[in-house]
């Protein structure tokens, strides 16, 4: 054994060992779990093993869902689900507060259970994540008591499908729980195979509370059990996990209406500029990619360091990368724990050694026995190289440089992933200019992976959709206010013609062109087909193409700002009313004044849909911004074309994007005109695009172009499905807009605007505070 005195000499850390005998205890006194169903354990089924990753120690065998266990689950959660809505906020409020209580209670046995299951360093599930769970559970009763003040119009979902990962089990179980039942819902919710005990200590707190049968369901299992969750009859999927499956999932619910969050991987810049303070962006380096074993969704693992200052740095970070301690992670004194299972291990590593195979150096980063690795960085690593694109998720970063800050956003947006980013600057002019630039949901100023119930979290891109956490997380398990449904006449099929041999002459006056690029365009094929008034383009692939890519170079339109984009709507109102007559005699009066009103309406809104500062940890300004979304695809209804059209593209280009729709098919020549309407409102070319066709087709060529950012259908449910899987690959939000009457007042409002953004949540701790004090792991 260690004699203090020699402590004295090496100033080592002695061992300091966290108790873990009562976790052990009850996992000895609960033998095989089965799952949590309508209140009560069920019998454990088909086990499999769940182990302690740093020892290999069996820490207790576990039930493998099947689909019966699933349909047993919805089915309770769906036979509590009305009764749990029925109760008041205040009642459902106090379930969750006892709930936040009793986690609190058992602190200490939850952090050391998590950390047996997962390989977490104990200070990480003590200091970081259970009190984190308390505090989103007390976050979400707050929101219960408040759920029918806040959100009157809305009704909660039903039954809630979730899915969670293994890297912060119990954390990712409050995230999913709390603001489902908050809102009203029930849950059936699957942890991830590798650590499921805490969830499963989870449901005796649900017990313990006395918390209706049914309201919180949990089983366990693998994919497959996941994969029968998704299938089952849900009204809303949560997953948090890879990209990978969070595609496959999205395709399996295109068109079947149910609602889908999603929160996948990240590639996340980390951004030190020459000003920043060097020995706090190491410690945020610490924080933020070797904070649990880098395996974090959020974790900045893409160093970028301004030339002039990377030598600097990187002597630091090896100098601090030297003392990181890795090792048992119950030890108090350990920074780096055990991945958390061996295949997870040879993932990182297979990564790795692709990495420094396509010439990239690897600078520590070493396998050690057992589950662990020796955090580490790729220097040298050009950007095509693998360990540059795909998420490493363990703990070895890149180490990379920069020389203007263009070319760090430049860089810093070279991902696919966009869920977060860190940026290192002592000026706040730098930091907040960078900050808006970095294209991704969190934005962390001179710090990292820092969350709080109140911070919305979610991602761009393919980082996923939906927004965990505050008013926004409270919204995306809830339903939207109900629409009266006005069914539209389903489209005919568009007949091609040539142009000049149609039916010119046989009361048809004039030919229609497209319009993109603030310009009006023939298509690409030529062809045209025959609609009331005239002949309209049919337009081909082609020339979707064109229009999206006319539509990526308005990106000065969403710089402009409210206030200006006000104007140009404005005036379209104003131009609108001065050929009133006009396009009434096209469409009807009605349409032609819905048309003007909705111009009015989004001219106001324009400069008023604002963000909120939210109330996070103290002494951080945490500031919650609508974005726009960039380009966005709108399939336009068949019916009102007029109404239609305006309703669905105004708000659409006051939030700032620019927009490529589909206008009504049978009739869209009152919209082909508007062209002139636009011209003559200073509205800049390239922020509304129009493709004239078969809207069903067009649709899916427009949702499957990967710069269209978001996607809108108006109009048969029935094409959603392929609509659905064709936004899958840079895994694009798709609203289907139910069908209403556009010249009517539900035609217009605030959940046009929610769709037309989504948010970025930006950290800025403030004070002279020590450094690293704004991340996670201080
Ligand atoms: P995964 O995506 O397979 O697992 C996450 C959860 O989804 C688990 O509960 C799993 O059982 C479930 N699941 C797996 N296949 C499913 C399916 N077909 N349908 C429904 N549910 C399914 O992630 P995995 O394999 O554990 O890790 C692989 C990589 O994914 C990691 O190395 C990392 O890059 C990424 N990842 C990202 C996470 C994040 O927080 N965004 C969390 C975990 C993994």
């Amino acid at each position: 054994m260690t004699q203090v005195s020699e402590i004295m000499q090496t100033m080592d850390y002695g061992p300091s060992t966290e108790d873990s005998t009562a976790a052990h205890n009850w996992l000895v006194c609960r033998g095989s779990f089965g799952h949590f169903i309508n209140g009560a354990f069920t019998a454990p089924g088909e086990t499999f093993e769940t182990r302690d990753p740093s020892t290999g120690e069996v820490l207790a065998q576990v039930s493998q869902g099947s689909d019966a266990d699933i349909a047993a689950a919805v089915k309770a959660a769906r036979e509590a689900q009305v009764g749990w809505a029925a109760l008041s906020g205040t009642e459902r409020a106090k379930y969750l507060y006892a709930l936040a209580r009793h986690v609190q209670k058992r602190e200490r046995f939850l952090s050391v259970l998590e950390t047996l299951d997962n390989g977490k360093p104990i200070r990480e599930a003590r200091d970081i994540d259970v009190p984190l769970v308390a505090r989103h559970l007390y976050h979400h009763a707050g929101w219960a008591e408040l759920r029918d003040t806040r959100f009157l119009s809305h009704a909660p979902l039903g039954v809630c499908g979730q899915i969670i990962p293994w890297n912060f089990p119990l954390l990712m179980l409050a995230w999913k729980i709390a603001p489902a039942l908050a809102a009203g819902n029930t849950v059936v919710l699957k942890p991830a195979e590798y650590t499921p005990l805490t969830a499963l200590a989870f449901a005796e707190i649900c017990q313990e509370v006395g918390l209706p049968a049914g309201v919180v369901n949990i089983v366990t299992g693998d994919g497959a059990t996941g994969a029968a969750l998704v299938a089952s009859d849900v009204d809303k999927i949560a997953f948090t996990g890879s990209t990978e499956v969070g595609r496959g999932i999205a395709a399996a619910l295109a068109g079947t209406g149910r609602k889908l969050t999603l929160e996948l991987g990240g590639k996340s810049p980390f951004v030190v500029m020459e000003d920043a303070d060097l020995d706090a962006a190491v410690e945020g380096v610490v924080d933020s990619i070797w904070f649990n074993q880098g395996q974090v969704c959020c974790a900045g693992s893409r160093i970028l360091v301004a030339e002039s200052v990377a030598e600097r740095f990187e002597t630091l970070l090896r100098v601090r990368m030297a003392r990181l301690r890795v090792g048992a992670p119950l030890d108090k004194s350990t920074d780096i724990g055990a991945i958390v299972d061996p295949v997870q291990k040879a993932r990182i590593l297979s990564i790795c050694r692709a990495a420094t195979e396509a010439g990239a150096e690897l600078v520590g980063g070493q396998p050690q026995e057992g589950c662990f690795i020796a955090p580490g960085y790729l220097r040298n690593i050009a950007p095509a190289n693998p360990g540059m694109s795909h998420e490493i998720f363990g703990p070895i970063a890149t180490l990379s440089t920069f020389r203007t800050a263009d070319e760090a956003v430049e860089l810093a947006n070279n991902t696919r992933y966009g869920l977060a980013g860190s940026v290192w600057s002592e000026s706040a002019t730098v930091a907040t200019d960078l900050a808006a630039r970095i294209k991704a949901g969190v934005v962390w100023i001179n710090g990292a992976n820092m969350f709080d119930a109140a911070a919305p979290f979610g991602g761009y891109r393919e980082s996923g959709y939906g927004r965990e956490g505050g008013a926004a997380g409270m919204l995306d398990y809830l339903a939207e206010p109900l629409v009266k449904a006005a069914p539209e006449a389903a489209p005919k099929s568009p007949v091609a013609v040539t142009e000049g041999t149609g039916p010119a002459g046989q009361g048809i006056d004039r030919t229609a062109k497209l319009y993109y690029g603030g310009a009006q365009k023939r298509p690409d094929a030529g062809a045209m087909y025959a609609v009331p008034g005239g002949l309209a383009p049919l337009g081909s692939r082609k020339d979707i193409r064109n229009a999206v890519e006319a539509a990526t170079k308005a990106g000065k339109w969403a710089a402009m700002g409210g206030h200006a984009r006000a104007q140009v709507l404005f005036y379209v109102a104003e131009n609108l009313s001065a050929r009133a007559a006009e396009f009434a005699a096209r469409t009807s009066g009605a349409e032609v004044e819905a048309a003007i009103a909705r111009a009015f309406h989004y001219a106001a809104w324009a400069d008023k849909f604002d963000g909120a500062t939210v109330q996070a940890k103290p002494g951080h300004l945490v500031t919650v911004i609508p974005e726009p979304m960039g380009v966005v695809g709108i399939a336009c209804p068949n019916s009102q074309p007029l109404a239609g059209f305006l309703s669905l593209v105004l708000p659409a280009i006051a939030m700032g994007n620019a927009v490529v729709a589909i206008p009504a098919q049978d009739d869209p020549l009152a919209v082909t005109d508007l062209y002139q309407v636009f011209d003559t409102s200073d509205l800049p070319g390239g922020v509304v695009n129009i493709v004239t066709g078969p809207r069903a087709d067009l649709a899916v060529h427009l949702a499957a172009h990967d710069e269209v950012a978001g996607f809108w259908h108006a109009g048969d449910p029935q094409e959603l499905a392929a609509i659905g899987r064709a936004g899958t690959g840079n895994l694009k939000p798709v609203w289907a807009v139910p069908s209403r009457d556009w010249t009517g007042p539900q035609a217009q409002g605030e959940v046009f605007l929610r769709h037309a953004t989504r948010t970025k949540t930006i950290w800025l701790p403030y004070g002279a505070l020590p450094a690293g004090s704004g991340s996670a792991a201080y």
